[in-house]
């Protein structure tokens, strides 16, 4: 067993908390510190006694000879936090959306590359063991041709620091979803959003997507719903295939009425995430997630909301 990496992990809010826990679980990884601009953060004894809290991340990757950090501080400080890290040199893991925009994102991408780092972006649910089986069954051919698909993320809204919409936000996970499921990408798009709900910014989204592969694929998302689904349904040959990311369950309902449950390895998604994130750290091979996946789907995601503003149905770029 080689050494482990020491990690560090920039914002441990809600979701940087999970990746400083996974990080201080897996065998391949030393948690060695934490940044957090908030001190009550950094003071939470769940970092454990050898991490060194810092409230200037900038601070720590000057003091810390890191091999491997997250970034989970709030969307719109991505791209600052991740130049810090690249200037380092440190391989990063950028959770979604990797940047607030689509400039932004392909500034990222430039940028590591210019330097020759590592970067990944947390579209963690490539790792969900539902989608890992849904898209085996689908590149097998077990579900016969695909003709439509429906992707659903709602839930209630939690409070917390929003700087994007739920575009931004969740929709990122079906787009990126979509792509890697039907392993092609989305050619059309057609949108309605209602904003200014609970946040200055889109809070629903209802949209018509039309994939490359002709599939036809409706998106509806939203943080206004008082119980949380997140789920997909797909339309095949063979019937329909359901799965819900939550409880980890995909069925197959066939035409006959019946169902078939297809049996899934249950595991943590992140564990998964940062696994492999680590693995690309130590060896310098191209990330399973690229800054060209989170900058496709930031295409989608800026036409669905220029296309809910222009009340038109708007094809992405370079995609036919
Ligand atoms: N992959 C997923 O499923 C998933 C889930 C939730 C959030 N996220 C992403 O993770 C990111 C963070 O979201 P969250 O819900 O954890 O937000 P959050 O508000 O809970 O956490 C953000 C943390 O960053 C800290 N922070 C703010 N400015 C900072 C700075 N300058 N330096 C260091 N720390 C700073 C805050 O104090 C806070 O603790 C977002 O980009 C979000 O899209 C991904």
């Amino acid at each position: 067993m080689p050494e482990p990496l020491r990690a560090g992990v920039i914002g441990v809010g809600v979701m940087g908390a999970h990746h400083a826990r996974v990080y201080g679980e897996l065998p391949e990884a030393q948690l060695v510190a934490v940044a957090d601009a908030d001190e009550a953060r950094l003071a939470d004894v769940r970092w454990g006694g050898g991490v060194r809290a810092y409230q200037d991340y900038g601070k720590m990757l000057a003091e810390e000879a890191l091999d491997a950090v997250s970034i989970a501080v709030p969307t719109r400080l991505h791209i600052d936090v991740a130049l810090a890290c690249i200037e380092r040199g440190v391989p990063l893991l950028v959770e979604k959306p990797l940047a607030a925009d689509l400039d932004e994102c392909i500034q990222l991408k430039e940028a590591a590359e210019r330097a020759g780092v590592t970067m990944m972006v947390g579209h963690i649910e490539r790792y969900n063991p539902v989608v890992v089986a849904a898209r085996q069954w689908i590149a097998e051919g077990k579900l016969g041709q695909i003709h439509e698909a429906r992707m659903q993320r709602i839930g209630p809204f939690y409070e917390r620091m929003r700087d994007v919409g739920v575009v931004h936000d969740l929709a990122t996970h079906d787009v990126d979803i979509l792509r890697v499921l039907f392993d092609c990408e989305v050619e059309r798009v057609s949108a309605e959003v209602q904003s200014g709900v609970r946040t200055p910014y889109e809070d629903s989204l209802s949209a018509v997507l039309r994939l490359t592969s002709g599939i036809v694929a409706s998106l509806e998302v939203n943080w206004l719903s008082p119980s949380k689904v997140r789920g997909f349904s797909v339309l095949c040959d063979q019937g329909t295939l359901v799965g819900h990311y939550i409880p980890q369950a995909l069925t197959l309902e066939l035409p006959s009425g019946e169902s078939e449950n297809i049996p899934l390895e249950h595991s943590e998604p992140l564990r998964a995430e940062l696994e492999a994130f680590l693995s690309v750290a130590r060896s310098n091979e191209p990330p399973p997630v690229t800054a060209d996946d989170a900058i496709a789907v930031m295409r989608v995601v800026e036409a669905l909301i220029e296309s809910a503003k222009r009340g038109v149905a708007l094809p992405i770029a370079g995609t036919s």
